[in-house]
């Protein structure tokens, strides 16, 4: 028995909400434990498409309970959007498969503004976020003045905290950004209504996870983001404002180190940014088009266009080292398809001498070009298969080639946007062999 967390090991998108929506058949409990809604999961079960922002990607599954953990920022709008959402869609059925945890962190109207402001100020140095809020959000619950749900759901606390930090945040807004100033009324009494409708789900999500761990259950904890968006281990300042790794799990949980066995590493069978910053294996070329229109490359929540390049072990060993990955699922292998030659970078060139160890000096990395191997294509189409044994053999030795220069067993592939696009070789709940079909 085990119980698993599941985290990007790229920069994000790499197809997390399709797995965490998989293992969620194995778990008793799904819960997100960091980030915001400038996260968009894609599943796609049938012919039916959901986007969740804030949500768990397990929320499809009836009788699974979703927790959002205290590690999570909260924008209240969205997470009513959401829900309204599911429910028309006929999930979600009984409100009691969702916790939000009392400690999660509001997101304010002027979270959104200064982020939105501050990168419009920052012109060609800006960091390129989602414009959600995030950043400013964080920042507030590190300087202890931040809003919670608990707060959110008490009229009385969050009229006086509105109070109190507002007038810092329209000087800021309006004699520093330039912006427009917030009104106070306005804010607490739209928030209020979203206080009220929301605190039929709040709760304590520590103490259900670890009553339930007591009891035998098995926990998935649903990563956002990726490894290289880490705040500290990724490519600062171009990252998010939450750690992704694995272990912030227990931090934005609510739980302890040795309740987490498996580390799944989700990664795509090559590699996507969305914003600015560093990213050495980018394409400028009619591939990198290719693998954008192919892989259908835009952002889910903002709709971006995602930067796109070939496979870089030495960024995903990286990965693996700060968030001790016992495994890797690939995802989007069918992206290749119809190449004939795929490329993979293996080490980094820095100024004549060869890099194994990814940098951690952006100046270096910046600098920094791919020292490539090939593969070649399998050239057919993989978008059926279901079983490894399905698979050509030069999609096989892909993969083979992907643990090799990653040193981590690959324990899922998947071939396309559905759940049933999927091929299993273990369950990391089990840690065994899934019995082949
Ligand atoms: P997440 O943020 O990590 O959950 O990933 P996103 O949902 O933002 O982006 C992944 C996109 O790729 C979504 O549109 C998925 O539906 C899609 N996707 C996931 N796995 C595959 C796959 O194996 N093949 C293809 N073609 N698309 C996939
Ligand atoms: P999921 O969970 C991809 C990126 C933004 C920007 C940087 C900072 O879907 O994989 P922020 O708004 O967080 O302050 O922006 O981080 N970013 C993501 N990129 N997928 C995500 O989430 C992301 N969440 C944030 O594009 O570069
Ligand atoms: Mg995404």
């Amino acid at each position: 028995m085990a119980n698993v967390v599941i985290v990007g090991s790229q920069w994000g998108d790499e197809g997390k909400g399709k797995v965490v929506d998989i293992y969620t058949e194995y778990a008793d409990q799904v819960v997100r434990f960091q980030g915001g809604n400038n996260a968009g999961h894609t599943l796609v079960v049938g012919d039916k498409k959901t986007v969740l922002h804030l949500i768990p990607s397990g929320i499809l599954h009836p009788g699974k309970q979703c927790l959002i953990g205290n590690g999570v920022v909260l924008d209240p709008q969205v997470f009513l959007q959401e829900i309204d959402n599911l429910k028309q869609k006929g999930y979600m059925q009984d409100d009691a498969q969702l916790v939000i945890d009392g400690n999660a962190h509001v997101i304010m109207p002027y979270h959104k503004a200064i982020d939105v402001a501050r990168e419009t100020r920052s012109g060609a140095r800006k960091i390129g976020t989602t414009g959600r809020g995030i950043g400013p959000t964080y920042e507030d619950k590190v300087g202890r003045r931040g809003i919670r749900v608990a707060d959110l759901v008490n009229p009385e606390a969050f009229a006086r905290k509105v109070r109190e930090f507002l007038p810092e945040k329209n000087f800021f807004l309006e004699q520093f950004l330039g912006g427009t100033a917030l009104d106070e009324a306005a804010i607490i009494a739209e928030y209020g209504g979203y206080g009220r409708a929301l605190a039929k789900y709040v709760g304590n999500s520590s103490l259900l996870i670890n009553q339930s761990i007591a009891a035998g259950n098995k926990i998935l904890f649903e990563g956002a983001q990726g490894s290289l968006l880490d705040i500290d281990h990724g490519t600062y300042p171009y990252v998010t404002s939450s750690s992704t790794v694995a272990g912030s799990a227990c931090i934005g949980a609510g739980t302890g180190p040795r309740f987490l066995h498996q580390v799944i590493g989700i990664s795509k069978a090559y590699v996507t940014r969305v914003g600015e910053g560093p990213f050495p294996t980018e394409l400028h070329d009619a591939m990198g088009q290719h693998l954008r229109e192919a892989g259908n490359e835009f952002g889910s929540t903002t709709g971006r266009p995602r930067r796109c390049g070939w496979f870089d072990a030495v960024a995903l060993r990286y990965a693996v080292r700060t968030s001790g990955m016992t495994g890797l699922a690939i995802t989007k292998m069918d992206v290749l398809n119809d190449l004939a030659t795929i490329k993979l970078c293996t080490a980094y060139d820095y100024r004549g001498q060869r890099l194994e160890e990814f940098p951690n000096d952006l100046d270096i990395l910046r600098e920094c070009t791919p020292i490539y191997e090939e593969a070649e294509g399998w050239q057919s189409d993989l978008s059926g298969a279901t079983r490894y044994r399905d698979l050509p053999p030069k999609a096989a030795a892909y993969l083979d080639k992907l643990e090799e220069v990653t040193g981590c067993p690959v324990i899922l592939v998947s071939v396309g946007p559905r759940r049933d696009q999927t091929i299993q070789l273990k369950n990391p709940f089990q840690d065994g062999a899934l019995p082949s079909p």
